[in-house]
């Protein structure tokens, strides 16, 4: 009795699928599918096999660990093969590794050296006699590319080795990673010359590494990170995997940051979980951590099977690309009149949360991606970032797929739509007319960081525009209890309070009535230089000139445009006048003294021993000075403290004049007597 015939139809069909996607990855690093769905293919080709071992053949993917070497490198046969991880995806298969460890070992509890799993590609450094003589990629895992003169370009991969001591010939094996910021930069220089972007850090990685000029090489600022060695010849290392790495850290190798030695599965579990809370604070990728049995005759002992060591386990992260169905294309309508298409998705867990919909941010962008309504779409949540569809998978499009235009007419209140030359973005021309509009001024102006009204969600303040009670935010402080009682569901102790909560914001301050009124552009930052410009005098601001504007710091001319439209229209001003009728106040600060110190500009950089930078600050500002980030032409004084950073060069190449804490002090108490 063989394996069913629709059995092996299904396992020819996972091979030849994996195939493809395999020569997408490897040789031209432009993968199609996210990792976690490769995954699934391998895993539903591996059980298969398994249940019917007779279908097992030695070219099938599971048997490999890679692709081939593409033709354009010479070969480089790895003499110790580089083999690759088994993963965990829960914690019982971790668990389960441990069990599985402990039991082959019959010990009661392992040791295992934890790091992190770099996402980036697998690379072999052999040095002879402490010389980098070769650098090769992982390829099929037993023959590569020889991509040496690319490594050589590599700042953190040393060409010599430091000290003594080394093997005669040792190989130093880790990962080349690209970071975040070197990603983003690489992929717009890419998009500005009409050139495909790659699609994640690590594909842009191994596409830089593998280029056949250099000079590009060098000039993506790849990183490479060790995590163990190949072959070992002419010399010895300690006897733990820990041990190793630590020894070649002092030879000039660098060594994964976040290193640990943790005991047992509690000690692993502890780990990752420390991990996955960093994962989305660190400056590139990793898609999970590794545990490694840190005794190497421990992991003699358990040796090999098929294509990965028994000793070792890779603990994936929940993936945070995955591939969906993309529904359908809705539309909303912000605050601003802004139309937003919004990708209506069949749920799917990614990134640790279910996940129905996720912005496609403007119509250009649907177009650019080539999004169409139907389509199997990558989706991608990475750590609290809002989802977003990264690309369609063009292989599976069905064929009613469409293509997306935004709506002519507004689909809240079917006022007209446009859009103003060279903006990317859409607009409802029915202003304070559409209710989604209207609601959603009246919700940015509660809101926490705004005038922090309590209780008002989208239900309530739905209800309030419905019934006409709240037409614009000035209304809400009109509001009666008795006109409260009339809504869904509200009795009098929630409506005494909600009537509290807005008494209690009449007391607010300048920036957070700026960033309430809700002034394209207007966030929180530029309402806070607008509130420490015009030092709560809102007639100032009121009248101020696009000029006058543009003279703040960080305002610039569009921003500019914004504000002085915004206080030029009249339903605006009255607004505001029904604010301040209605009693919101905020403290006025003293009239700025005349100082020696009023207008001018500090950087500040180093430690001062005798107060803290917030102190500084706040009595410089004080004094009517203005303290700023960063050193330019119109700084005024850079204030150095101890062990001063990057600031301190640069005001010297500028000839910025330079204070020390003595004068600084001298120069602060001498402007207090002005
Ligand atoms: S050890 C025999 N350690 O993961 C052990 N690999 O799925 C081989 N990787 O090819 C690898 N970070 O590209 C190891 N700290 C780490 C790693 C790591 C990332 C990659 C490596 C390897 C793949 C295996």
């Amino acid at each position: 009795m063989g394996a069913p015939e629709a059995v092996r139809r299904r396992v020819e069909q996972l091979r030849r699928e994996i195939e493809r996607h395999n020569y997408l990855y490897y040789v031209l690093d432009q993968p199609e599918i996210p990792d976690a769905e490769y995954d699934k293919l391998m895993r539903e080709l591996q059980a298969l096999e398994q249940q019917y071992p007779e279908l097992v053949t030695p070219d099938s993917p599971t048997q490999r660990v890679g692709a081939a070497p593409a033709k354009e490198f010479a070969e480089v046969v790895h003499e110790v093969p580089m083999l690759s991880l088994d993963n965990a995806f829960s914690d019982e298969e971790l668990a389960e590794f441990d069990r599985r460890v402990r039991e082959r070992l019959g010990v009661p509890r392992v040791e295992y050296s934890a790091e992190p799993k770099f996402d980036g590609l697998a690379v072999s450094l052999l040095y002879e006699d402490g010389v980098l003589v070769r650098g090769a990629t992982r390829g099929d895992g037993y023959r590569g590319e020889d991509v040496t003169a690319n490594v050589r370009t590599i700042r953190s991969i040393p060409l010599r080795l430091l000290r003594s001591g080394w093997p005669r010939r040792l190989e130093v094996r880790g990962e080349v990673i690209m970071t975040h910021a070197r990603f983003r930069a690489l992929n717009e220089a890419l998009e500005k010359e009409g050139k495909k972007p790659f699609v994640n850090p690590r594909n842009a990685a191994a596409g830089s590494l593998r280029q056949l000029d250099p000079r590009i090489t060098a000039a993506r600022g790849l990183e490479f990170y060790c995590y163990g060695v190949g072959l070992v010849e002419g010399g010895r290392l300690p006897d733990r995997h820990s041990k190793i790495l630590a020894r070649l850290r002092d030879w000039g190798q660098r060594v994964p940051p976040w290193l640990e030695r943790v005991r047992g599965y509690a000690g692993c579990k502890a780990y990752y979980e420390r991990m996955a809370e960093r994962r989305a604070t660190l400056p590139f990728d990793i898609d999970g951590v590794v545990f490694k049995v840190d005794r190497l005759d421990q992991q003699e002992a358990l040796g090999f099977v098929a294509r990965a060591p028994r000793w070792a386990i890779a603990r994936k992260f929940p993936p945070e690309e995955v591939m969906t169905r993309l529904l359908d294309i809705e539309v909303q309508v912000g605050r601003t009149g802004a139309l937003t298409p919004v990708a209506k998705l069949e749920p799917v867990f990614v990134g640790g949360v279910t996940v129905s919909s996720a912005t496609l941010h403007n119509e250009d962008e649907v177009h650019r991606k080539d999004i169409r309504i139907g389509d199997w779409v990558i989706v991608r949540r990475a750590g609290d970032v809002i989802p977003e569809v990264v690309a369609p998978v063009r292989s599976k499009r069905p064929k009613g797929a469409r293509v997306f235009h935004m709506p002519k007419r507004c689909p809240v209140c079917g006022s007209a739509v446009v859009r103003l030359p060279g903006e990317t973005i859409h607009y409802c021309t029915g202003g304070l007319y559409c209710p989604a509009q209207r609601r959603g001024a009246i919700l940015h102006f509660v809101s926490r960081r705004a005038m922090d009204i309590e209780g008002f969600g989208e239900k309530l303040v739905a209800q309030l525009d419905a019934r006409g009670l709240v037409k614009d935010v000035a209304d809400l402080y009109g509001l009666t209890e008795a006109q409260l009682l009339t809504l869904d569901r509200m009795g009098p102790t929630l409506a005494r309070k909600l009537l509290a909560n807005i008494e209690r914001s009449k007391e607010t301050t300048f920036e957070r009535f700026i960033y309430a009124l809700g002034i394209r552009e207007v966030g929180e930052v530029t309402a806070r230089a607008l509130a420490e410009h015009f030092q709560g005098d809102l007639e100032a601001l009121m009248h101020a000139s696009r000029e006058t504007l543009e003279q703040i710091p960080d305002i610039g001319p569009v921003v500019a445009g914004h504000i002085e439209r915004f206080f030029a229209e009249p339903h605006n001003r009255e607004v505001i006048r029904k604010l301040l009728a209605a009693g919101i106040h905020w403290p006025r600060p003293r009239a700025r003294r005349q100082t020696r110190l009023a207008g001018k500009t500090f950087v500040l950089t180093g430690a001062l021993t005798s107060m803290t930078r917030e102190e500084a600050k706040a009595r410089l500002q004080a004094l009517g000075a203005r303290v700023s980030g960063s050193v330019s032409r119109r700084t005024d004084y850079v204030v150095v403290g101890e062990s001063p950073g990057s600031k301190y060069d640069r005001a010297r190449e500028l000839g910025v004049p330079m204070l020390d804490e003595t004068a600084f002090l001298e120069l602060l108490s001498a402007a207090e007597q002005d």
